[in-house]
C-alpha cells in the first residue's frame, strides 16, 4: 500500500507541483494518473520512489516512510519499485538480456556488478521476465535493434527481474503508435492481474486511461481534483480535470 499524507512539492523556483495530496493506493490496483502537461503527474510518480524529494508531508509504502528512509533502508525500499520511462531508459548498445539483468543489480555487491558477474539464477529470472512479455527470442539481440514497443516491453521485463512489487510508469506509451501502445498496455494489465502487481501509470490519452485503469486520479495544478473508479470518470469529469473540453489529440482513437 502507498500512502500520501498531506504531500506537497514546491520546486526551488517556487512552482508548486503537488499541493496537499492525501490518498492511498492499495496493493493490486491499476491507477492511471491524468492531467494536462504541467499538472504534476511526473512529480507525483517520482515522489513515490524519491526521485524527487517532497517539501511537505510524507509518503509511506507498506507503512514504512520512504520520505524519511536513509541508506540501506531507502535502497531496499527502492528495490521494490520498478520504474518505466517514456524513452525506455535502456542501454541501447547492450543486449536485451544485459538490460533485463540490470534489474538484478540491487541484489548484489557493487564489485560483483562492476565485473558483470550475474549468478546463474539471475539469468533464469531474467529469461522468465522476458517470457512474460513474450520477448525470449530477442534475449541476445542488441536493445536498439528492437522496435520502440519491444524496447518498452524490455524495460517492463527489467522491472520484473528486479522483483518489484510496484511499477511506476511515466507516460510509457507516449512515443509509441496505437498498435504498440496496445501491446505495452496489455503487458502491464496482464502483469497487474497475474502477479497482483500494483501499477501507477501516467497517461496522456483519455481512452487508453479508461480502457486500462481500475481507478483514475486527476491532477490539476498539483491538486487532486478527481479520484475514483474508472466508471465514474465521465467526459464531464475529464473536462473538469483538464479545465476545458477534451481535445481530439487526447484520444488515441484507434484501440
Ligand atoms: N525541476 C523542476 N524545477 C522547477 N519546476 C519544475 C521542475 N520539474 C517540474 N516543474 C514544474 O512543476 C509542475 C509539474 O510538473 P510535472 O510534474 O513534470 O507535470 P506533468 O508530468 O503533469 O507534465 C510544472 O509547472 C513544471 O513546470
Ligand atoms: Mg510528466
Amino acid at each position: 500500500m502507498i500512502e500520501f499524507n498531506h504531500v506537497s512539492k514546491v520546486y526551488p523556483n517556487g512552482t508548486t507541483a503537488l499541493n496537499e495530496v492525501d490518498l492511498q493506493i492499495e496493493d493490486g490496483e491499476f491507477v492511471v494518473v491524468v492531467g494536462l502537461s504541467g499538472a504534476g503527474k511526473s512529480t507525483f510518480l517520482r515522489s513515490i520512489n524519491r526521485l524527487h524529494e517532497v517539501t511537505e508531508g510524507e509518503i509511506l509504502i507498506n507503512g514504512e516512510s520512504i520520505t524519511k528512509a536513509r541508506g540501506s533502508s531507502l535502497y531496499r525500499m527502492r528495490r521494490e519499485i520498478g520504474m518505466i520511462f517514456q524513452n525506455f531508459n535502456l542501454v541501447r548498445r547492450s543486449s536485451v538480456m544485459r538490460n533485463v539483468l540490470s534489474g538484478r543489480v540491487g541484489y548484489h555487491s557493487t564489485l560483483r556488478m562492476i565485473l558483470g558477474l550475474f549468478p546463474r539464477e539471475d539469468k533464469d529470472i531474467a529469461m522468465q521476465a522476458l517470457e512474460r512479455v513474450n520477448l525470449q527470442e530477442k534475449a541476445y539481440s542488441r536493445a536498439d535493434e528492437l522496435s520502440g514497443g519491444q524496447q518498452q516491453r524490455v524495460s517492463i521485463a527489467r522491472a520484473l527481474a528486479q522483483e518489484a512489487k510496484l511499477i511506476l510508469a511515466d507516460e510509457p506509451v507516449a512515443s509509441l503508435d496505437p498498435m504498440t501502445t496496445k501491446q505495452v498496455m496489455d503487458d502491464l494489465a496482464r502483469i497487474n492481474k497475474e502477479l497482483n502487481m500494483t501499477m501507477v501509470v501516467n497517461l496522456h490519452f483519455i481512452d487508453v486511461a479508461r480502457q486500462y485503469a481500475t481507478r483514475i486520479i486527476g491532477l490539476r495544478e498539483g491538486e487532486v481534483v478527481f479520484d475514483g473508479p474508472v466508471g465514474q470518470a465521465t467526459d464531464e469529469i475529464f473536462s473538469d480535470i483538464y479545465g476545458r473540453p477534451v481535445h481530439k489529440d487526447e484520444m488515441l482513437g484507434e484501440m
